[in-house]
């Protein structure tokens, strides 16, 4: 089950070809993208997910996606959707043909959520730490590495995942050369420490998360406190809970962390899984 959708609201078959062979998105990965959750119908942070989209637009200086044709697209990728109850939505926007008239691509699709997803949703998973040879400084400095951007260039990203594999270990969560905690591949690190949940911030290069925004809501207003501050990657064995939370995968606990075992996170996965849901 995989539904299309243009910004004009009409859907396509997702079998047609519809990029071009010289779009700058496959060629340069020059474009950006989001994966938004879609429950029951419903898009959770879609507001969010779209400020994001003209953020990682603006730093590729793309020009500013048309939110309402993005919005129109969500629906109709909605409305068409005839599969399970929960859909991972992507959203794509790339600079368009090289040899084109300077239209971007845009489209949004749907698709199911994958087995491996909910189980580790379930049951947690195994994570190594992993350099991205990077220091909390060169965001701001080096704008043009794009970091902290969403943008199609993830080959990085998936190499790293394919390098945890191979050391057994099901993510990455990548460290700067300072020792500093970035985030995870696809996914932002959280920690907690007593009633308080941490979580690095994003002007070290990372990507500002929604689903860890929309959890420290929750959270703060049920009384946690929240903190997003610098995290050493001694504190990731040094807590009481260490998770990796992001749109589709929502929230997961790392069980161990470079072949290390860490807690039993499995209560605290409940409470603040509850509290992620209290949301919506
Ligand atoms: C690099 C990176 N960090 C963090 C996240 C988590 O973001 P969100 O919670 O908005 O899905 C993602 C999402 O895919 C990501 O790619």
């Amino acid at each position: 089950m995989r539904v299309l959708a243009l910004l004009d609201g009409t859907t396509v078959d997702p079998e047609t070809p519809l990029v071009r062979v010289d779009d700058l998105g496959l060629l340069r990965g020059d474009g950006v993208f989001e994966t938004v959750l879609v429950v029951d119908g419903r898009p959770r942070e879609l507001g969010p997910h779209l400020d994001r989209l003209a953020r990682s637009a603006a730093m590729l200086e793309l020009p500013e996606p048309d939110r309402s044709g993005w919005e129109r697209c969500v629906d109709a990728v909605i409305n068409n959707w005839t599969g399970d109850r929960q859909m991972a939505l992507k959203l794509v926007l790339t600079r368009g043909a090289e040899y084109g008239d300077g239209t971007p691509t845009a489209f949004a699709m749907g698709l199911p959520i994958g087995e491996k997803v909910l189980r580790q949703r379930e049951q947690g998973i195994s994570a190594v730490t992993l350099e991205r040879g990077i220091d909390p400084g060169l965001a701001e400095r080096a704008p043009w590495l794009l970091l902290g951007s969403k943008s199609l260039s993830y080959a990085v990203n998936m190499a790293a995942l394919r390098h945890a594999a191979k050391l057994g270990a099901d993510e990455v969560i990548f460290t700067a050369s300072d020792g500093t905690v970035l985030e995870g591949p696809t996914s932002t690190v959280i920690l907690v420490r007593g009633r308080t949940l941490i979580t690095p911030p994003a002007n070290i290069g990372i990507l500002p998360g929604t689903t860890q925004a929309a959890l420290f809501r929750a959270a703060e207003r049920s009384g946690w406190s929240i903190k997003v501050e610098p995290v050493r990657t001694s504190d990731l064995t040094d807590n009481d809970g260490v998770f990796l939370v992001s749109s589709v995968r929502a929230i997961t606990r790392v069980n161990s962390l470079d072949g290390q075992q860490l807690g039993d996170f499995s209560a605290l996965h409940a409470e603040l899984t509850a509290l992620y849901e209290s949301e919506y």
